[in-house]
């Protein structure tokens, strides 16, 4: 079977105790940790920011972070998130007028580029942009909220991106996010999903740790 990596989306974490439960994902092996960042204008509800990611360092949990923004406009708040252990900044191509200046912004601050494309978003923005992206974030749940149904038909895109990334030769990471459990993790694998970006699954059992490894031992 294919590498994989699993990505814990701390939205589903409890936050009275957010330090803590980070801490346990990075026992479980996992260290890069996905955050969703909403605006209650480009989704309907209203998330985290980067002063959680501020207080996440000067506490200095050695944990890595991809951060999914779901806002607009969103240029502005790039450069909030410079020098806070951001690996990746994922945006969504409808969130911006001028989606090259985006990336360049991104790119200005020292993080790698992701593009998050919704489940009725074309593959077409990829057409110009493809070279500059270091990963590919499809959804496989309209964005908003944790806890959503996992759209099985979007395993067909997963797979036209596969093919896509594989065509271009380039190494960019194909990262799938929305719904992802033990019932359906191996057939998103089986389409070409690189990184499993997972929420509720995990922060809502009674063991992660057991969580993680069972979603890690379902796909061998
Ligand atoms: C949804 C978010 C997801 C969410 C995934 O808009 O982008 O990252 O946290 O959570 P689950 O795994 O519960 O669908
Ligand atoms: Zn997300």
């Amino acid at each position: 079977m294919k590498k994989f990596l699993i990505v814990p989306s701390i939205l589903s974490a409890n936050f009275c105790y957010l330090g803590r439960e980070i801490k346990t994902m990075i026992r479980a092996g996992c260290n890069l940790i996905h955050f969703d960042v909403m605006d209650n204008h480009y989704v309907p509800n209203l998330t985290m920011g980067p002063i959680l990611l501020k207080s996440i360092k000067e506490n200095k949990i050695p944990a890595l972070f991809d951060v999914h923004l779901m806002a607009s406009p969103v240029d502005s708040l790039i450069p909030l998130f410079f020098d806070l252990n951001v690996k990746f900044i994922t945006i969504h191509p409808e969130s911006t007028i001028h989606l090259d200046k985006t990336i360049r912004l991104i790119k200005n601050i020292g993080c790698r580029v992701g593009i998050a494309l919704n489940p009725a978003t074309s593959l077409h923005y990829l057409d110009y942009i493809i070279n500059d992206l270091d990963l590919i974030l499809i959804m496989t749940v309209n964005p908003g909220f944790g806890g959503q149904v996992f759209l099985s038909y979007i395993l067909k895109k997963i797979q036209h991106v596969r093919y896509l990334i594989n065509k271009n030769k380039k190494n960019i990471i194909l990262s799938v996010d929305g719904g992802i459990n033990l019932s359906n993790i191996v057939s998103i694998i089986q389409s070409g999903a690189d990184y499993l970006v997972i929420g509720s699954t995990i922060f809502h059992s009674k063991d992660y740790l057991k969580t993680i490894q069972d979603l890690k031992n379902i796909v061998i």
